[in-house]
């Protein structure tokens, strides 16, 4: 559905395709082509630099590190980690989980035979984690969600978090909004990455969306780190004092 252009000084309030009913078939294309702009912008490498920080300064673990990606929709940034994590030795068990049954579907039919990721189909705001997670990231998960939503996800994580936790979303800005609307349509992209890249994009936040939420949540100034990474993105990093460290 076209929409007229935001003007980018509060976070829009439009709606994703990809948020609304469809085919399984039609959110795999979707999530499928999404994957394919999340590695051409690449949009693992915060999460990825930021995983690089905090396991060298963890002391050492008994148990594997426990890692929870939430809203992971085609489970490709879950199993960028599983690389990660192999390729550095490192014991994870990785769980993505995700409201859509169909998501979590397609994340665990996309995954190699080999990989040991656990997929669960559940809503964040009702779901115990039958075991304490020691990280809880997301990647373009929070613009789905209202202010009141992302102020509750943050307390969330603050109680489940044993170590931190990441978020990984994107910037608001009128530039890259009319650069990825004019990008997605001549790459071909799925129609829902073409409605939904722009629209995700007047969805997200700025810093300053940032620092109410965190202070909503009872956070103060210090406790998260909120950084930009070009193309576009936004991120909010939080370490745990227990880790004697400062935000990362
Ligand atoms: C845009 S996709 C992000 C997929 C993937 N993380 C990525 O970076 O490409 C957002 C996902 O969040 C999921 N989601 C939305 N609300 C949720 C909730 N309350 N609990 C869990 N997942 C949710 C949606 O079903 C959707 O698959």
């Amino acid at each position: 559905m076209p929409h007229n252009t935001p003007d980018f000084r509060s976070r829009a309030q439009l709606i994703e395709r990809m948020d609304e009913p469809c085919s399984r078939e039609q959110l795999r294309a979707c999530l499928c082509d999404l994957a394919k702009t999340n590695r051409w912008t690449m949009a693992y490498r915060p999460l990825l630099h930021w995983l690089n920080t905090v396991t060298t300064v963890l002391p050492s673990l008994t148990e594997p590190l426990r890692i929870l990606d939430v809203g992971s929709g085609y489970g490709d940034g879950l199993r960028r980690i599983e690389q990660w994590a192999r390729s550095r030795g490192i014991a994870v068990e990785l769980t993505g989980l995700d409201l859509n049954a169909d998501a979590t579907a397609i994340a665990a039919e996309a995954s190699p035979a080999a990989s040991r990721i656990q997929w669960v189909n559940a809503n964040i705001f009702t779901y115990t984690p039958r075991k304490p997670i020691h990280l809880v990231i997301s990647s373009l998960f929070t613009h789905h969600l209202v202010d009141s939503d992302i102020v509750r996800f943050l307390q969330w994580m603050e109680i489940h978090a044993q170590i931190g936790w990441f978020i990984n979303d994107l910037s608001r800005a009128a530039i890259p909004y009319h650069f990825f609307r004019a990008f997605s349509k001549l790459a071909g992209l799925h129609p829902f990455v073409q409605h939904d890249g722009p629209v995700s994009i007047a969805r997200s936040f700025v810093p300053e969306d940032w620092r109410t939420m965190c202070a909503a949540a009872g956070l103060g100034p210090q406790d998260a780190a909120i950084q930009s990474f070009k193309p576009a993105r936004l991120c909010v990093a939080r370490r745990k004092p227990t880790l004697g460290g400062e935000p990362l």
